[in-house]
């Protein structure tokens, strides 16, 4: 069989395949992105595709893959690149990496919000830049979390774990919206409020769930609106959550306290746009599972879903859909 990769990937991950057996591997040999032209030769006659979270895999791709095709793995957790109705009319199954970047990315949404709330990235360039001239009482006061009130938006598997990493700090109450509420909010004393009330009582709101047709654009104007005029944003779910727009008027206009942003519309963010100019916006360029163990144990198990789809057998980590 035949199997596409959409990126270089370590040998590790690449022997798993080769010693298979049972697949012959092409990938896209570079660490930058295919062109869709390229996405669209290279996964023709596959029998399986390993993609990225930055590869649309729509009608298009799946017809241009041809009726072979019957794996799609993806090296991530979210699948909203991955146009569903279309793979399931051809019943093609899916993998993905969930749990395994749990850690790594809530360890580095806690970071992002400090780095945020304690404006570290402004502190660092006053101390480069000579802004530093002495101790002063108010001078790059931020926002502290001890005593405060955080409302995660999606507590799901990292939004949980970002609960676990605040409790620690002194955090006094957790709130949380989203579908339904949850039997594991019990364990961080988390308590499950209409988004009014998280929008209108929380000091830090984070961003953890899915990108849905129901979340594309939810923090809009609006949103902002309902919140504290102190409060700090988060987001480490996927860009198309937010409105950037609305986002940059917010922070302008002394609506929002300040925003931190692992991930945005488009990624990368061009340089010239408007939020890198503010100083009350921290934008990192989405590394929320980016430490290099987490990345080699999510390559190692998209190879293993890969395989799994190629052979039938259970998938480590199987979207079902
Ligand atoms: P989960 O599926 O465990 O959690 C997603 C959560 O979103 C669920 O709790 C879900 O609620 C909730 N949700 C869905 N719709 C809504 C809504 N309308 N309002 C509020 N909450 C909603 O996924 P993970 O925690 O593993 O991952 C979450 C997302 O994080 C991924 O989809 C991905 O986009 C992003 N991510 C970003 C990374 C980065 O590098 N920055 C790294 C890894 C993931 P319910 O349970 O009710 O469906
Ligand atoms: C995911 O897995 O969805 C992240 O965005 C990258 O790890």
């Amino acid at each position: 069989m035949k199997v596409f990769l959409t990126r270089r990937i370590p040998e590790e991950a690449i022997k798993i395949l080769q010693t298979s057996g049972v697949c012959e591997v092409s990938m896209w040999d570079s660490d930058e992105p295919l062109s869709r032209a390229e996405l669209l030769a290279g996964v023709q006659g596959a029998d399986g595709l390993l993609c990225m979270l930055s590869d649309k895999i729509d009608a298009e791709v799946l017809d241009a893959a041809g009726p072979n095709l019957k794996v799609i793995s993806t090296l991530s957790v979210g699948y909203d690149h991955l146009v569903l109705e279309e793979i399931k009319k051809r019943g093609i199954r899916v993998g993905y990496t969930p749990d395994v970047l749990t850690d790594a990315t809530a360890e580095l949404t806690v970071a992002l919000l400090l780095a945020t709330a304690r404006r570290l990235p402004e502190g660092i360039e006053e101390v480069k830049n000579g802004g530093w001239s002495s101790w002063k009482p108010l001078w790059m006061c931020g926002h502290g979390l001890s005593g405060s009130t955080v409302g995660i938006v999606g507590l799901g598997r990292i939004g949980m774990a970002i609960a676990r990493r605040l409790v620690p700090f002194g955090v006094r109450r957790l709130l949380y919206s989203g579908r339904a509420a949850k039997a594991e909010a019990a364990e961080v004393k988390a308590e499950f409020v209409p988004m009014d009330t998280l929008l209108a009582d929380s000091d830090f709101i984070v961003i953890s769930c899915s990108l849905t047709p129901e979340t594309q654009g939810m923090c809009d104007r609006n949103f902002f609106r309902r919140m504290k005029s102190t409060a700090v944003f988060v987001n480490s779910s996927r860009g198309a959550v937010v409105n950037q727009e609305d986002l940059y008027q917010a922070l302008t206009t002394g609506q929002l306290a300040a925003a931190g942003l692992d991930v945005t519309t488009p990624e990368p963010l061009p340089t010239d746009h408007p939020l890198l100019t503010l100083k009350n916006c921290v934008v990192l360029p989405h590394i929320g599972s980016a430490t290099y163990s987490t990345r080699g144990v999510m390559m190692a198990l998209a190879a293993r879903n890969l395989l799994a789809g190629l052979r039938d057998t259970d998938m480590p980590s199987e979207l079902h859909f």
